[in-house]
């Protein structure tokens, strides 16, 4: 379980779909380090693709639509991150698509979820809960 406490932004629906999507990555991270054959861990390349397209979006809606109930001032630079990311999720997918995944590729896949979450989850998303208790306002 890669989830820490110190992740928490101190808004449940936004902490909870975090758990989630960490929960899912150190499965999947798992999966890419033990000793089958990586075409034998295409399945599972698969269903994280699938589950990090879909769920990515959804939550990046959530997190987004939050922002915009408390007026965060830096929304718009947190929207372009976010859509930078579903842009790299759509270009792996693509590769995936395309044939093109090898070993290599899922390893650096797994690697580029893991940095990413674990950045934005720790900088940015942090301050959208910071300025929330500043604010006082619900959070
Ligand atoms: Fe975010």
């Amino acid at each position: 379980m890669m989830w820490k406490e110190r992740y928490r932004i101190g808004v449940d629906l936004i902490d909870n779909q975090h758990k989630e999507l960490f929960n899912r990555l150190s499965n999947f991270i798992q999966i890419v380090q033990n000793d089958t054959h990586w075409e034998d861990k295409m399945d599972d390349v698969k269903k994280t693709l699938d589950f990090m397209k879909e769920y990515v979006v959804y939550h990046f809606n959530d997190e987004e639509r939050y922002q915009e109930e408390i007026s965060y001032p830096e929304l718009e630079e947190h929207r372009e991150v976010h859509a930078n990311f579903r842009e790299a999720i759509n270009e792996y997918v693509r590769t995936f698509e395309e044939g093109q995944f090898n070993e290599k590729k899922i390893k650096e896949f797994a690697a580029k979820l893991m940095t990413w979450l674990i950045v934005h989850v720790c900088k940015m998303d942090q301050k959208i809960g910071e300025y929330a208790r500043e604010k006082g306002g619900k959070v």
